[in-house]
């Protein structure tokens, strides 16, 4: 457990999917937390870690089940703030003397609601029922309900379905709350958590430099003086894990970058010169573009492409950390919304990771440890940690990058000429939104290259050859997307540029699909 440099909230989890929201949100208000489940927090833990406030979080379990998760009664007793919410809220109200009932249809409710205001008022509320319409969007997830308040405690909303929506002991600074304010759709549920900490006399001292002490402690305490191997890709993640791994541990750690020969234009070297020459890191740059050339050569199926791309790529990963003498880590840019984590309540935490596409299977088939540095964060953190590390902000900036690159870029057979094309293409295409002013609005943008040539004229020339569509999308997670709306005039001049610019294109498209139905990649 780390030492408290700073205040600490502690989380104790009992198993919700958005737990981690939670931190995220006490994160933004400059609040260091640390997530717990529930079977771990011990009175032994509560003593050590000395929280200066706690907060219960939702999970899927009925507290009317015997045996079903509980805080320990120490909780109640430290002195300290305590905000339930959701489950958290009926074992606050239970454990303290108060009735849950099992939901019915009545009274469960799952969605939005609206809470209006009762008369006891709390500065937990400051800054709520303020726009006029005197009730504040919540969203609600529950089937059983509180049926009676815990003596000591005041009514402060109600929604519908919760008489007891929002509750409060403001002697002994205990707040329940059965909706879940960490959630989006819960618009004010930011005030709310900000209220709480306020009332819990946090300072907000928790920043992205504290963030990156702690992270590099933890990783110094995990792997202490074993090599560290990491797949650099070039793409914000695993490029931000690499350089905070560097911070930690120097030189015992290697990155290795796989050339798959499917990299932007001068993308390489860019990466590998970054890492290399200016950050110091040990980088292996993979020269292996005529393995993967060569075995795709004919290769028209999208998953047929991606399976020969992924295994290449273990293969080649594998042959080149074989190299570093007793490598047991391997460092991975696994992000928060990468972990789909849940409690099991029979056994402990269980938590399982979506395969990256690239380096799936990889630790299990090598007999690796993993080291995952961001796994708590989320992307925009992500890039905030990336700028305190020091990495420039236009390579923090950039778009995603699929790991199977351009192939999935190019229907049909992949050649080096219509990659040389594409590539090609694809800087103008940049270049154009760079200078526009609208990279940073846009989730990702690039050109793929079509599989049909179609007849031009060029001067008095007739031309023959290939037609390429853009892509530009808005998104805020690439799980759905909106394709970008430029203006015409943008589209008409990039469509010069390219073909002016880029021999072997002589038709340019622009791709109005959204996701769904589409997918942001083209295969
Ligand atoms: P799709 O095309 O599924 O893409 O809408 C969603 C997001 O994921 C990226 N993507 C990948 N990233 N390996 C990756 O690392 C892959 O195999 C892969 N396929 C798609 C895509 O660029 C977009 O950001």
């Amino acid at each position: 457990m780390s030492t408290p440099e700073h205040d600490r909230l502690l989380i104790i989890d009992f198993g919700s999917q958005v737990t981690q929201l939670i931190a995220r949100r006490l994160r933004e208000l400059n609040v260091y937390c640390e997530i717990h489940p529930y079977q771990n927090v011990t009175d032994a833990f509560l003593t050590e870690f000395a929280p200066k406030a706690i907060i219960f979080s939702g999970g899927p379990d009925s507290v009317m089940r015997e045996g079903s998760p509980r805080p320990p009664k120490k909780a109640y007793e430290m002195g300290v703030p305590i905000l339930g919410i959701c489950y958290g809220q009926q074992v606050m109200m239970q454990d303290l003397g108060g009735k849950v009932e099992a939901g019915e249809h009545a009274t469960a409710e799952f969605g939005r609601a609206y809470v209006t205001p009762s008369e006891t008022r709390s500065d937990l509320l400051s800054g709520w029922f303020m726009d006029g319409s005197g009730r504040e969007q919540v969203w609600m997830s529950h089937g059983d309900h509180v049926s009676e308040i815990a003596p000591g405690f005041d009514v402060l909303g109600t929604s519908p379905g919760a008489p007891f929506a929002i509750t409060a002991d403001t002697e002994r600074r205990f707040y329940a709350v059965q909706f879940h304010p960490e959630v989006h759709h819960t618009p004010n549920g930011k005030t709310l958590y900000q209220n709480f900490v306020q009332l819990a006399g946090f300072s907000g001292d928790w920043t992205m430099g504290a963030y990156r002490e702690e992270a590099i402690r933890k990783i110094k305490e995990q792997v202490g003086d074993k090599p560290v191997i990491c797949a650099l890709s070039g793409g914000v993640d695993s490029s931000v894990a690499a350089a905070l791994l560097h911070d930690a541990i120097g030189d015992q750690l290697t990155c290795v970058f796989v050339d798959h020969g499917l990299l932007r234009l001068n993308e390489a070297e860019e990466v590998v010169s970054m890492f290399r020459d200016h950050m110091n890191l040990k980088v292996i740059h993979a020269q292996e573009q005529e393995l993967f050339l060569g075995e795709l050569d004919g290769v028209s199926d999208p998953e047929t492409k991606r399976k020969i791309i992924g295994r290449l790529f273990i293969d080649v990963f594998q042959k080149y950390a074989n190299e570093i003498d007793g490598a047991e880590f391997l460092a991975q840019g696994t992000l928060y919304p990468d972990v789909i984590e849940s409690v099991s309540f029979s056994g402990g935490p269980s938590v399982t990771i979506k395969s990256h596409h690239n380096v799936g299977g990889l630790p299990e088939k090598m007999g690796l440890k993993l080291v995952e540095p961001l796994r708590e964060l989320f992307k925009d953190e992500v890039r905030a940690l990336g700028r305190e590390l020091g990495l420039p902000d236009s390579f923090i900036g950039r778009h995603p990058f699929p790991g199977p690159g351009l192939a999935i870029r190019c229907p049909g057979e992949i050649t080096r000429e219509k990659l040389d094309i594409l590539r090609k293409a694809d800087a103008v295409y940049i270049d154009q939104i760079r200078k526009h002013g609208l990279y940073d609005e846009i989730w990702q943008a690039f050109v793929a290259i079509l599989p049909v040539r179609t007849v031009g004229v060029m001067g008095d020339g007739r031309t023959y050859d290939y037609a390429c569509a853009l892509r530009a999308v808005t998104s805020v997670d690439g799980m759905t997307a909106d394709y970008y709306p430029f203006e015409h005039d943008f589209l008409g001049e990039t469509a010069t540029r390219i073909i002016n610019e880029v021999k072997g294109i002589n038709r340019v498209t622009y791709d109005i699909t959204s996701k769904p139905p589409g997918t942001i990649e083209w295969e």
